[in-house]
């Protein structure tokens, strides 16, 4: 099974939720959801999309998420026994290594956010998707390309910290670069009618919501910090410059961040 960088423990918890405020309205935008369909979401983590997902599809529809770990379904099953849905459910599994049984090939839709970048193997995930819809049923990646984050004036220890973070998620054998490969994946899954663009993931200084995506940079990166120094991809002054570094332009009236979350879509003919 492949490792999740970003780990479950509460305080990451908080910090993929407060990301699925920021982003889940300009993801819904990308989906042409209608009644009754059946939607399965790869590594629906702690299914906040999912059920945005599952409410278009309306009771008549199902929207099903697949998750490997206890912590994250554990809060996606109370968020959605809190919600009343009954159109969404999750089940445990690797993405890896699925087995839909007599569902494959019943799906109209299968949707992986953050997901390809996380696994040994996203051909194989990708396979599985196209696997789970039907003739005419649409796959839908969206996933990151992290060497194109960008911040303004750039902070002191900033580039030397984010490429000891790509670093390591190539230490756990995960592609940091995916969100450049989508096409390529649907492509040699056999998807066709491929389309792609990008999620505006970015924000600047005066901004409301500024502050959340500085801290949600910190968040991720001192997540890993544990893996980064124990792999030698960085030195403890170095990460400890980079973090201040970030601190310190976050409070910048002029800091900018510009990012963004790569998507494509494909059709199985
Ligand atoms: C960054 S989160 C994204 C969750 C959700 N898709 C979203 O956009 O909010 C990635 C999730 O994928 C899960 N995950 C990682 N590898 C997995 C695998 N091989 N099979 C199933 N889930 C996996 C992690 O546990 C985590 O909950």
């Amino acid at each position: 099974m492949s490792t999740y960088i970003h780990g479950t423990h509460p305080e990451e918890q908080e910090r993929l939720s407060l990301l699925n405020t920021l982003i889940n309205d300009r993801c819904i935008s990308l989906l042409d959801i209608t009644t009754g369909e059946r939607i399965i979401d790869f590594g629906s983590g702690l299914g906040q999309f999912t059920m945005r997902m599952g409410i278009l599809t309306g009771p008549g529809g199902y929207c099903l998420g697949i998750e490997q770990d206890s912590a994250q379904l554990a809060k996606a099953r109370k968020n959605l026994a809190d919600s009343g849905l009954t159109q969404v459910d999750y089940r445990q599994g690797n993405v890896e290594d699925i087995s839909l049984g007599d569902e494959e090939g019943s799906f109209d839709l299968a949707h992986a956010r953050f997901i390809l970048e996380h696994v040994n193997h996203p051909e194989k995930v990708v396979q599985a998707m196209r696997q789970a819809v039907k003739p005419g049923g649409k796959v839908l990646l969206l996933d990151d390309d992290h060497d194109t984050m960008r911040l303004f004036p750039e902070p002191a220890g900033f580039k030397r910290l984010w490429t000891a973070y790509m670093q390591s998620y190539e230490a756990l054998g995960n592609d940091p670069v995916v969100g450049r490969k989508l096409v390529s994946l649907l492509h040699h899954a056999g998807l066709s009618r491929i389309q792609n663009g990008v999620v505006f993931f970015g924000d600047c200084a005066g901004m409301k919501t500024f502050q959340v995506y500085a801290n949600n940079l910190l968040g991720i990166l001192e997540g890993s910090r544990d893996l980064m120094l124990n792999k030698n991809l960085i030195a403890q002054n170095e990460y400890t410059a980079g973090i201040k570094g970030i601190e310190e332009w976050s409070t910048l009236p002029d800091a900018a961040l510009w990012y963004s979350i790569n998507w494509a879509s494909g059709e199985r003919i």
